[in-house]
């Protein structure tokens, strides 16, 4: 059972053809992305993570793996194609760039091909992988799990490509101060990958829960690095209720009604996935004691998406919203050999009434509802607030910027 988010494999056959595709379709895409641009507090924001957040790195080292989101019918909403993303459309960073004024993220890779000229990167760059993990690859490979391609760009990979990127952005040590004290860095949602693994090897969670503290600190080390780089304001969310996946759902199915919450999701699993949020909020309660000039804000994912599951209706979301909306048959439309963007799998008529697009992800619908609670409701700690962006503090921000 292979429950890592965004890791289906294909023929060879099957993988020319979707590269074909996408050579003629993605490429234009990847380099052109806009979106309003408005004032906003923070000239840039800087990405990390899986595939809930990339914006299409993996098109980028689809040699090696090709990715079911780099095919139709991905990316059929607003965007009309496949554009690197995991959903039918916009995803979470999205939202959170239109929310702060800034342009889409464009993935480091493509910046890193020659795709995204130097001179545009000024609003940052996304260095989120779909398949991503936390732990270094090695850490799987001593464990026996035969590993994924994308298990090579884990979090502390995606740290150096930032890195390898600083000369870029800025060429002295108050250019640099300048630059990332006026960014948003955003580091995660990450682990969930690392946990898919584990959860191959045993769903007991006394097992699986030594591996938390592996896994936040790897992302506490992370913020570490970035704030002694000069980074002043990182956002950093937790893990998405991966007990009311529908994959997770399909693949750890229970014959025990007892399992399940009301709303049919598997309490052990959003336990564990919750205990993985409560460490990383204590830890970033630390990091803020050490840390005192630093903004660090919590985004609870988990509970913003929770309320999909709760209230249905409220969202717009459909009778089925259990199932995903691309998918190809069984309880939850959720298909291991025939999951989303591969024959036998089809997409709803509508995606904004489902709570997931694939087994994995979430639909744009989905996306815009979480970054409106990030940014609206009580889903940040502290509060990040629009209200933060006012044309007065956006007015002054913009004389600091000039010069
Ligand atoms: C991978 O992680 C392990 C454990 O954290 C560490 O000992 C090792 O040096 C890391 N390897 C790389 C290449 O970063
Ligand atoms: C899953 O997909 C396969 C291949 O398309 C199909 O034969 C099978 O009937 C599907 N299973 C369900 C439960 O729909």
């Amino acid at each position: 059972m292979n429950i890592i988010m965004n890791q289906h494999h294909q023929s060879p056959q099957q993988r020319w053809g979707c590269l074909l595709f996408l050579l003629l379709q993605l490429h234009i895409h990847v380099g052109a992305d806009g979106g309003d641009v408005k004032q906003g507090r923070y000239s840039s924001i800087f990405s990390f993570g899986d595939s809930i957040t990339d914006t299409g790195n993996s098109y980028f080292i689809s040699a090696e793996l090709t990715p079911n989101c780099l095919i139709p019918p991905y990316g059929e909403t607003y965007f009309h194609h496949p554009s690197g993303r995991c959903s039918d459309g916009r995803i979470i960073t999205d939202f959170i760039a239109d929310y702060m004024g800034i342009p889409h993220l464009r993935p480091y890779l493509a910046f890193k091909n020659g795709a995204v000229p130097r001179g545009s990167i000024q609003h940052g760059l996304n260095f989120a992988i779909a398949g991503a993990t936390a732990l270094n690859r090695t850490f799987f490979e001593d464990k026996g799990f035969v590993v994924d391609a994308t298990t090579s760009y884990s979090l502390m990979v995606q740290l150096d490509w930032f890195k390898e990127l600083l000369p870029s952005l800025c060429t002295s040590p108050s250019s640099c101060k300048q630059v990332l004290s006026s960014s948003l860095f955003i580091v995660g949602e990450i682990g969930v990958n690392d946990y898919g693994y584990l959860l191959e090897e045993t769903t007991e969670l006394q097992m699986l829960t030594p591996y938390i503290h592996q896994v936040v600190s790897v992302i506490t080390s992370v913020i570490r690095e970035l704030i002694n780089l000069g980074a002043v304001t990182l956002m950093v969310p937790g893990s998405i209720p991966l007990g009311c996946n529908p994959a997770y759902l399909t693949l750890l199915a229970s014959p025990n009604k007892e399992e399940y919450d009301k709303a049919g999701c598997l309490k052990w699993l959003n336990k564990f996935y919750g205990q993985h949020n409560e460490l990383l909020q204590i830890e970033l309660d630390r990091l803020r004691v050490l840390y005192p000039h630093v903004n660090i804000i919590y985004a609870d994912y988990f509970n913003a998406a929770l309320r999909f599951y709760r209230s249905p209706q409220q969202f717009g979301f459909c009778r089925d919203f259990i199932k995903v909306c691309c998918g190809g048959g069984g309880p939850y439309n959720f298909n291991e050999t025939a999951v989303c963007g591969e024959a036998g799998a089809i997409a709803c008529d509508d995606p904004s009434e489902y709570i997931y697009w694939d087994g994995y992800h979430f639909t744009e619908a989905a996306y815009r509802w979480m970054a409106k609670a990030l940014f609206h409701g009580p889903y940040t700690f502290p509060k990040f607030s629009f209200s933060c962006i006012t044309p007065e503090t956006s007015a002054d921000f913009n004389n600091h910027l000039m010069i």
